[in-house]
């Protein structure tokens, strides 16, 4: 694991990203921060990868937001330099041209949180807690909790877990439609989440970016904006040869061989 506390490595055609600060519950310093950011360039380069995953090391936290020994030391201009380094650094899960998942192995508290909700899909062990506490430490959420969680779960629920800074547990957190899906928790946890990952892996490739492309474009559109979008992810398809290979498979009775082309 690198001095930072964040690696990754490529498992098949999963880039797996792994928060390891055991120590610190997984916390964001500013380091691991940085790193971050090079792994996701690191990423983007990497042909093979159709899927990413972030994690954390261990069942205890997937991350417990900021890391609050090393944000005492901090000045006022080091800590506004950081809240543009979470955008500059964590934004690229939210771009990524691939589906990008939260393994939610613990913990997900503040910018762990926020982390986890710059993810396509979130998926929370049976004993994970997750929350945005900031207020009650002074501040509020600055890795875009206060926008993202408002858009994922409307300005009613977002106010009532920033204001009351509230834990969810993950059955709770399942309920109000802010994780996908829940796993028991298990030493085959990341297994389980890279086998509820399989369908999107088996799909089309092109097919699964241009897909994620069109739904992900809904959130800043018009309808009418929106479905332009989608016709023009659709051409991507059009175009590929293994829409071609799909109907052949379906006619001759036997599964797709995809190339990504
Ligand atoms: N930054 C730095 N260190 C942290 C941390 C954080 N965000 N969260 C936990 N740690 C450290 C603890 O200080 C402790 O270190 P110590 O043993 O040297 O004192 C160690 O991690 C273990 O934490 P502990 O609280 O004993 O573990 P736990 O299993 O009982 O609880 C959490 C785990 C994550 C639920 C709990 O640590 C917690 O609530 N952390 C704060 C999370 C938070 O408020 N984040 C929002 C930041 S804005």
């Amino acid at each position: 694991m690198s001095e930072a506390g964040v690696a990754w490595q490529r498992r098949g055609s999963i880039a797996l990203v792994t928060l390891d600060r055991p120590e610190r519950m997984n916390a964001l310093s500013r380091a691991l921060v940085a790193r971050f950011g090079e792994i996701g360039r690191e990423v983007a380069a990497d042909e093979a990868v159709r899927l990413v995953i972030v994690t954390g090391s261990g069942d205890k936290a997937f991350c417990a937001g900021a890391d609050l020994k090393e944000r005492a030391a901090m000045s006022q201009e080091e800590v506004r330099a950081l809240l543009l380094a979470y955008e500059t650094e964590l934004g690229w899960l939210e771009t990524c041209p691939v589906p990008t998942l939260a393994a939610i192995n613990g913990a997900a508290l503040g910018g762990g949180l926020e982390l986890a909700l710059l993810c396509d899909f979130r998926i929370a062990a049976q004993h994970a807690v997750l929350g945005l506490p900031e207020t009650s430490l002074g501040v509020i959420p600055g890795a875009g909790g206060t926008q993202r969680l408002a858009k994922l779960l409307g300005e009613m629920r977002a106010k009532e877990l920033i204001l009351r800074a509230a834990r969810l547990t993950a059955p709770e957190a399942l309920m109000l439609g802010l994780v996908n899906q829940l796993m028991p928790k298990s030493d085959s946890f990341l297994h389980e989440v890279m086998a509820w990952a399989e369908p999107i892996l088996a799909g089309a490739p092109l097919a699964v970016r241009a897909a994620l492309r069109a739904v992900r474009g809904a959130a800043t559109r018009e309808l009418r904006e929106g479905l332009a979008l989608e016709r023009d992810a659709y051409e991507v398809c059009l175009r590929s040869e293994d829409r071609l290979e799909a109907l052949a498979a379906f006619n001759e009775k036997r599964k797709p061989v995809y190339q990504g082309r």
